[in-house]
């Protein structure tokens, strides 16, 4: 079984942030043959064009370990009913400059936990829109929606909820599935 490695990346900057705790319950709960490499967006700069001739270090580094990955799982929060600023900065600096995005033709999945009902699920739809423009080969199936995130998780940040860790579970499988699918 091939050793697959998914660059993981969590919309948010929050220490206790419902999305990051998504993608430690996802390193637990990954298939063998594929591992989580957690790609932190903490001192990714605001995007500015006049750096892309000096380009920041942390940015270098994100698109270094995403071109070197066999796929891209995002954790999502919803921000008023669309995915976070935070993220679409990262999505943004990925794609710069203009030809040696990192996000093309990757495989990707997306994850949510979102204080609403909803689950995140009006941003995972909303950022779908700007994966096509990529390029990205998006997984569809199964889905990972986590509502009213503030009852899923206990104190040290580990997902408790059964229907949530077993839908990971499914989804990582699949998406495993999907990857080595995608080369035959
Ligand atoms: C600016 C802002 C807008 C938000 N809008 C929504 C929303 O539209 N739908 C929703 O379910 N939760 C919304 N929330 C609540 C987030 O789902 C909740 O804060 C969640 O924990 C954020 O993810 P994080 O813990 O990974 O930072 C919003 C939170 C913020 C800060």
């Amino acid at each position: 079984m091939p050793d697959l490695k998914i660059a993981a990346i969590a919309g948010s900057l929050r220490r206790d942030s419902h999305n990051r705790w998504l993608l430690a319950a996802s390193q637990e709960l990954a298939p063998e043959g594929l591992t989580l490499d957690l790609i932190s967006l903490d001192t990714v700069p605001l995007y500015n064009m006049d750096l892309e001739s000096d380009y920041p270090v942390a940015v270098q580094e994100m698109k270094d370990r995403v071109i070197a990955s066999d796929g891209v799982l995002f954790a999502v929060p919803e921000h008023n009913y669309s995915y976070s600023g935070v993220l679409k900065n990262a999505l943004d600096w990925g794609s710069r400059p203009y030809g040696k995005s990192c996000w093309d033709g990757k495989p990707v999945i997306l994850q949510s936990a979102a204080a609403g009902f909803m689950g995140g699920g009006r941003a995972q739809y909303h950022l779908r829109q700007v994966l096509g423009y990529f390029s990205m080969k998006q997984m569809y199936f199964p889905e990972v929606f986590v509502g009213a995130s503030h009852t899923k998780f206990d104190a040290e940040g580990k997902l408790t909820d059964e229907m949530a860790r077993e839908a990971i579970r499914k989804q990582l499988s699949a998406f495993r599935d999907f990857i080595l699918g995608g080369r035959a």
